[in-house]
């Protein structure tokens, strides 16, 4: 009887993982198409990009102000500006903030997504890390996301962004908005990250892009302070998407501290 029940919830038990994984995949073709179908009705002109001379990336971290031209940018902040209610997470001393998922930026921020995976931002970041890159995979949750700090005491600790993949993984950040009572109106929620021999305050003012290789730069963001707000895009790119089964695995644990416990089945 013992032995019929525990055949019984595992059969139960393997039932609803298959059934869930083959939802989720059924979801990121969807996802894909919708991805297509953006591109095909707005890939953004970011050709003002390519004439750009872009700053040294010997320490694996470069800043860029003044990034988009001002009507990209505009479009993109416009977007980034209605996604209200962003969903919250909490890492006890590591992390707190809002984030908005990719799957919700594909429903509703084509702008974002068309600039995510233009070839405009695509060579530019390349031509700046000296290697091709490409948009990380579509089932991870860091590939797009919007960052919200705007609760008292948001901020991320000390890490590094650990690298999933075969290849090198690069992040990517815009600021969208920046606007608090710190130095030149910037909120107190300012990235930090230490470079050989030294450790540097990065102000990130909207339309600042911030790449550097997460996996070797050790960084963190302040706390932002009461009525202050920091608006970021983050966006990821890799020179290999492919991924060994145990980076697959470390992956989706990381993502459930960002967006629970259906990133398991990614
Ligand atoms: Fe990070």
């Amino acid at each position: 009887m013992l032995a019929e029940t525990l055949i019984g919830t595992g059969a139960i038990a393997a039932g609803g993982f298959v059934y869930a994984k083959s939802r989720r995949a059924r979801l990121y073709r969807e996802a894909a198409d919708r991805i297509a179908q953006i591109l095909r009705a707005s890939e953004p002109d970011l050709a003002a990009l390519k004439s750009r001379s872009l700053p040294d990336f010997t320490d694996h971290l470069a800043v860029l102000p003044d990034f988009l031209p001002a009507a990209s940018f505009a479009a993109l902040a416009a977007e980034a500006e209605r996604l209200v209610s962003p969903e919250r997470s909490f890492v006890p001393a590591h992390k707190r903030g809002g984030t908005v998922a990719y799957e919700t930026l594909i429903a509703a921020a084509p702008a974002i997504v068309a600039s995510y995976h233009s070839a405009g931002l695509r060579d530019i970041v390349s031509r700046l890390v000296g290697v091709p890159v490409r948009p990380t995979p579509i089932h991870d949750q860091s590939s797009l996301s919007v960052l919200v700090y705007n609760k008292p005491g948001d901020h991320i600790g000390w890490h590094y962004d650990h690298n999933f993949y075969r290849g090198r993984h690069f992040t990517v950040l815009l600021a969208i908005d920046n606007s608090g009572r710190a130095a030149h109106g910037l909120s107190h929620a300012v990235l930090e990250a230490r470079l050989p021999g030294r450790e540097i305050a990065i102000g990130t003012a909207a339309n600042t892009l911030v790449v550097f290789e997460g996996a070797r730069v050790r960084h963190k963001v302040t706390p932002i302070r009461d009525g202050e707000r920091r608006l970021v895009l983050s966006m990821t790119f890799c020179t290999d998407p492919s991924s060994a089964w145990w980076q697959g695995w470390s992956r989706r644990l990381k993502d459930t501290a960002f967006f629970g416990v259906r990133a398991l089945w990614t």
